[in-house]
């Protein structure tokens, strides 16, 4: 141990009782830091969601606040007493480092900074990363500027949201990731509004609309009960929004319902292809869970059907 880490032990040991510091594998100070080509070229297994990066902080509050800051500006109690002091983590200098680099360095450790290769977990430490890399970032939950699209272009920017959470219901069972995307359906449907707005009409229809989608979304993102009537009031009105104002799609772009057998009513979605592909946890082995109602015009002939109409 060098003068300096015993120093920082010292000190550590008396600002945060159970810190654990282990000065193994320290590189020597002074030296510009850098890991090895083959370190920084190492992936990383996570995703910058918000639940990754919400763990990556916990770890990140218990392990390195004391000394980089609860903010990561290298300003925590610790850093007083620390040559050379910690690094302001949100510096480009940084963050602009590849995931494989921070990764190896907070492994690695350098002194007075500890090595975290035997108290946190390989997967604890990406987590880290994570969170270091969303420092970087100023607009944690950026708010949308408005923005005006002619009514078809915002009709089609609702539908792909749309069928994103479509395909989250999907693949994740009406879990987390379905929730959070309803949410950003709900917050892209309010900051869109439609040009042209000579129409008074237009402009109603999709001020209703837009509330009845944020209405549905809230319902669907709050997990609860009534997740599948919120799912149903966003379906409804996206079809009655391409019915509206039409789309252009590429790909055939269909209504299916998923009815209990005998009954009239159903659930309802919204797909693009031909093939139905029930989004529904209970509807998988319901035969007749696919029927299709309404096929929506398509970009070749929806310019006739828009004419004519
Ligand atoms: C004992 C205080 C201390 C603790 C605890 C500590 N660090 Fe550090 N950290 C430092 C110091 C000091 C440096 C600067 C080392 C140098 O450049 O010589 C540093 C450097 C770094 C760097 C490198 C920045 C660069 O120059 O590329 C990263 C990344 C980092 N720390 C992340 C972390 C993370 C993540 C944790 C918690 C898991 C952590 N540190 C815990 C003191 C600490």
């Amino acid at each position: 141990m060098t003068q300096r880490t015993k120093t920082a032990s010292i000190f550590l040991a008396s600002a945060l009782t159970a810190f654990p510091l282990s000065a193994r594998g320290q590189v020597p100070a002074k030296t510009d830091w850098k890991a090895p080509s083959r370190a920084k070229r190492k992936r990383n297994p996570f995703k910058a969601d918000p639940a990754t990066i919400l763990a990556g902080k916990n770890i990140f509050l218990r392990n390195c606040m004391v000394c980089h800051g609860s903010t990561g500006k290298g300003d925590g109690p610790a850093s007083a007493a620390l040559r050379p002091k910690p690094k302001d983590l949100t510096d480009p200098a940084v963050s602009s480092q590849s995931d494989g680099e921070l990764f190896w360095k907070i492994r690695t450790g350098k002194a007075p900074m500890p090595t975290f290769r035997s108290t946190l977990g390989e997967k604890d430490i990406w987590r880290v990363v994570v969170f270091l890399k969303s420092l970087g970032k100023k607009n944690d939950s950026p708010k949308p500027a408005m923005e005006s699209l002619p009514p078809r272009k915002a009709v089609e920017t609702i539908l792909r949201r749309y069928l994103s959470l479509l395909r989250d219901l999907r693949a994740e069972r009406w879990g987390a990731s379905a929730r959070r995307t309803a949410k950003n359906l709900s917050r892209l449907a309010g900051s869109l509004r439609i040009t042209g707005s000579k129409a008074k009409k237009a402009n109603d229809f999709w001020r209703s609309a837009k509330s009845r989608i944020q209405h549905g979304a809230s319902i669907l993102a709050s997990g609860n009960d009534g997740f599948l009537e919120g799912f149903q009031e966003i379906t409804n009105t996206v079809d009655s929004l391409i019915t509206y104002f039409g789309v252009r799609e590429k790909e055939p772009l269909s209504l299916f319902v998923c009815r209990m057998s005998g009954s009239k009513g159903g659930n309802l979605w919204i797909q693009t292809g031909t093939k139905p592909r029930n989004p529904f946890p209970w509807g998988i082995k319901m035969p007749d869970c696919g029927e299709r109602v309404k096929t929506y015009p398509t970009a070749t002939d929806s310019g006739a059907k828009h004419s004519s109409k």
